[in-house]
């Protein structure tokens, strides 16, 4: 003790017990903080269910009941799978704010896991489509490009363009882009079918066949377009119509500009 206490007087002595006692608070905070960590992670699946219900009741229940059973103004949840909520909450499209034509891509209104409790939630009513793990989504690995531009031309170009821009559809309805679309939200599209998209099940396309189109998706985003405007990327359709309006106009310029000299 003796020997201690003389080297309290040393010069160094308060910036070192300084550091030591830094040094311990922060590694128990974060001993305790990861301790915290620990047990948000092993979050039990019925507690999930819990949490889910609770924000379902605020957030959904007024258009879709209270439980989920739907009502004149929203369509019934029970079955329909965690595959879709994961879609339409973790795009932003619920909780619907304007009723008037289709449920809009915007900003998500809940945090990544406060989405998966609802997921759990409206899963635990009954059995529906899952959201596609990681394990699922090997189209890097497992998908061909040429394959699914194939099976994109058929069985999607009708209403999101051939190069996946998106287009029109009837009574002010539209199908949205597909470009800077994330893998696990095009599968789930697929799997779920989304308001006026019909459900493309694994019979109609195979999953290895979703891998291909997602695949097929994520190599047009990077694409580059060559020769200035590619003008929404339709084809000759487009490039013709702008030449014959650009061209015909150029012409009947001239024709009005030579017989205004003429006089
Ligand atoms: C303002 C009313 C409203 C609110 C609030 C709302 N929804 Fe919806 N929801 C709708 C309507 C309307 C549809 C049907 C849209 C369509 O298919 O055109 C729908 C569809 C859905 C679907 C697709 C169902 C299917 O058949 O695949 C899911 C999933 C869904 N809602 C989940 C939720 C969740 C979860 C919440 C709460 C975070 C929520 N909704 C909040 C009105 C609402
Ligand atoms: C009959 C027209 C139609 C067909 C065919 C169709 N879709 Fe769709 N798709 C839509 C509509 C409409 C929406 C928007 C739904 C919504 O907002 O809830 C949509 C949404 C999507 C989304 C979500 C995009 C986003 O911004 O979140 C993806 C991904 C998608 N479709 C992929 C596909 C793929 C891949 C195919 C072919 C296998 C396909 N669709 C076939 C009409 C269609």
């Amino acid at each position: 003790m003796k020997r201690l206490s003389r080297y309290r007087k040393h010069r160094y002595a308060g910036p070192l017990l300084l550091t030591f006692a830094l040094f311990i608070i922060g590694t128990s905070f974060s001993v305790a903080s990861a301790s915290t960590h620990r047990s948000t992670t092993t979050f039990s699946r019925s507690t999930a269910i819990d949490a889910g219900r609770q924000l379902f009741l605020k957030g959904c229940s007024s258009c879709h009941g209270l439980n989920a059973e739907g009502g004149s103004i929203a369509p019934s949840l029970i079955g329909v799978g965690a595959a879709s909520v994961d879609f339409q909450v973790g795009t932003g499209r619920m909780p619907m704010a304007d009723m008037t034509v289709q449920a809009m891509r915007k900003k998500p209104a809940y945090t990544p896991e406060q989405v998966a409790a609802l997921a759990e939630y409206v899963a635990s009513l009954a059995p529906g489509p899952a959201i596609p793990g990681a394990e699922l989504l090997t189209y890097e690995r497992d998908g061909n490009t040429a394959q699914g531009g194939e099976l994109f031309r058929s069985n999607c170009a009708m209403c999101h363009n051939f190069s996946g821009q998106g287009g029109a559809l009837s009574q002010g309805k539209y199908a949205p882009t597909l470009m800077g679309v994330d893998p696990v939200t095009m599968y789930e599209a697929m799997i779920v079918g989304p308001q006026s998209m019909p459900v493309f099940s694994d019979k109609i396309i195979t999953p290895q066949e979703k891998l291909s189109i997602i695949k097929f998706l994520k190599a047009a985003e990077v694409e580059p377009a060559l020769g200035g405007t590619a003008l929404g990327r339709v084809g000759p359709v487009t490039e013709g119509l702008l030449i014959w309006t650009l061209g015909i106009g150029l012409l009947i310029g001239i024709a009005v500009w030579l017989t205004t000299k003429a006089r």
